[in-house]
This record gives structure tokens, C-alpha cells and sequence, in this order.
């Protein structure tokens, strides 16, 4: 009975030291390890990016033949929820083609088993968790990246 209370003593203490905010921040940081959304607690929300600096002149092309292009339009006006995705009223087919946007990949109606569908597949639901507005932005750590094509 006694090794029982210490068990879910120890538990206990465990589970509220991973909810006290800041614990593990504070041990990266002596380590010299920054989380790139800077100095903000994880419950708190960090400051909205500056979608004026999005770059809408033409397209950015892609570092490598994988790459999800990049979006080269205005994008914060259209919602993506449980229920809704604006994007699809544009990229999916048939509409793109009214709408003269490029349909979604091929691989996107494709679920995670291979079996093709005729809808967009729940994997590719949430869009902007791959495609990312085109911004010409300062790399967020120093680093040596090479466009795959620059690789010798
Ligand atoms: C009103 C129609 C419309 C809506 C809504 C729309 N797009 Fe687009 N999108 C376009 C058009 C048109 C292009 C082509 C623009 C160009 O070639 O410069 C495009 C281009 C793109 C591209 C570049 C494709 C490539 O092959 O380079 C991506 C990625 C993209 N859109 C993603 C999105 C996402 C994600 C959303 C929702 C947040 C969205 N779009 C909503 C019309 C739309
Ligand atoms: C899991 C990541 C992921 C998600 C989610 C996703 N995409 Fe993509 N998308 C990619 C990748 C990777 C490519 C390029 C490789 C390919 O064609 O599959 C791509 C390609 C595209 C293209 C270019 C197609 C072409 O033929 O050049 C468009 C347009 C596009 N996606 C739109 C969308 C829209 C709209 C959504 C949301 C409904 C979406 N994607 C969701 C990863 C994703």
C-alpha cells in the first residue's frame, strides 16, 4: 500500500512538472538551445506574422523537386476548419479550371493506405500545415542550405 502512494506521489509530481510552464524552457536555454518561436511560453500565443511583407510578384521556385510550392497569392482571408477549406473552391477540380488556379497534386486524393479517392484526402486537408506564403524572409538560424540544384 505504501509503494502505491509513492508511485502515484511520484506521478503526480511528474505530470506537474511538465505543465509548469517555462520548466524545460529554462533548461534548454542553459543549454544554448533556442526555440524559434523565441521568448514566449508555450501557452501564450506569439505575436501574429507580418503578412504585409508577403511576397505576391510572381513565384518563388521550389529548392527541390519535392518542395510544396509555395503560395504566390494572398491567403489570410481564406478558412480552413474541421468543415471548411476555402482553398479548395480554387485548387480542387473541377473549379480550378473555371478559376484558372492549379489543381491540387494528384497525390493529394490519395489516402494514407495508397487507395485513391475522389475527394481530397484527410491527410491533405489543412494546406497551409506544407504550403506557406512566399515571404522574403531572414533565415531563422545560420545555416548553409543549398538549392538542391546547387549541390555539386
Ligand atoms: C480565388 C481562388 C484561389 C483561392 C481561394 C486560393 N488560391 Fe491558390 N492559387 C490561385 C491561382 C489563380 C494560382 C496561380 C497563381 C500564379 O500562378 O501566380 C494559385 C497558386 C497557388 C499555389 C502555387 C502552386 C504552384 O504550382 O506553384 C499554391 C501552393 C496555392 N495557390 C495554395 C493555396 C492555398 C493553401 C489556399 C488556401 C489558403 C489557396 N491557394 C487559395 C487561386 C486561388
Ligand atoms: C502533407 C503536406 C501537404 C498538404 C497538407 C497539402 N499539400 Fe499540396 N503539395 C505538397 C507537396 C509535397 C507538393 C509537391 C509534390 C506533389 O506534387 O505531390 C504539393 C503540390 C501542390 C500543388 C501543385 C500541384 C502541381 O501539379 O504542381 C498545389 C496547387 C497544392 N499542392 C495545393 C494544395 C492545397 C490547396 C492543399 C489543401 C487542400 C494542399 N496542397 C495540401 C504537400 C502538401
Amino acid at each position: 500500500m505504501k509503494s502505491l502512494k509513492m508511485l502515484v506521489a511520484t506521478g503526480l509530481i511528474g505530470a506537474f512538472m511538465s505543465i509548469v510552464p517555462g520548466t524545460t524552457g529554462v533548461l534548454a536555454q542553459e543549454e544554448g538551445v533556442w526555440s524559434l518561436r523565441g521568448e514566449v511560453a508555450l501557452n501564450d500565443a506569439a505575436p501574429l506574422a507580418d503578412t504585409k511583407k508577403q511576397n505576391t510578384s510572381g513565384k518563388m521556385g521550389r529548392a527541390y523537386r519535392q518542395q510544396p510550392p509555395l503560395i504566390p497569392h494572398r491567403m489570410e482571408k481564406y478558412q480552413i476548419n474541421s468543415k471548411v477549406n476555402q482553398c479548395l473552391r480554387c485548387h480542387d477540380w473541377p473549379y480550378n479550371t473555371e478559376e484558372g488556379a492549379p489543381k491540387v497534386s494528384e497525390t493529394h486524393y490519395f489516402n494514407r493506405n495508397g487507395v485513391a479517392l475522389d475527394t481530397i484526402a484527410g491527410t491533405r486537408w489543412f494546406c497551409t500545415q506544407c504550403h506557406v506564403p512566399q515571404t522574403q524572409a531572414r533565415a531563422l538560424v545560420k545555416n548553409k542550405f543549398k538549392n538542391a540544384s546547387e549541390v555539386d
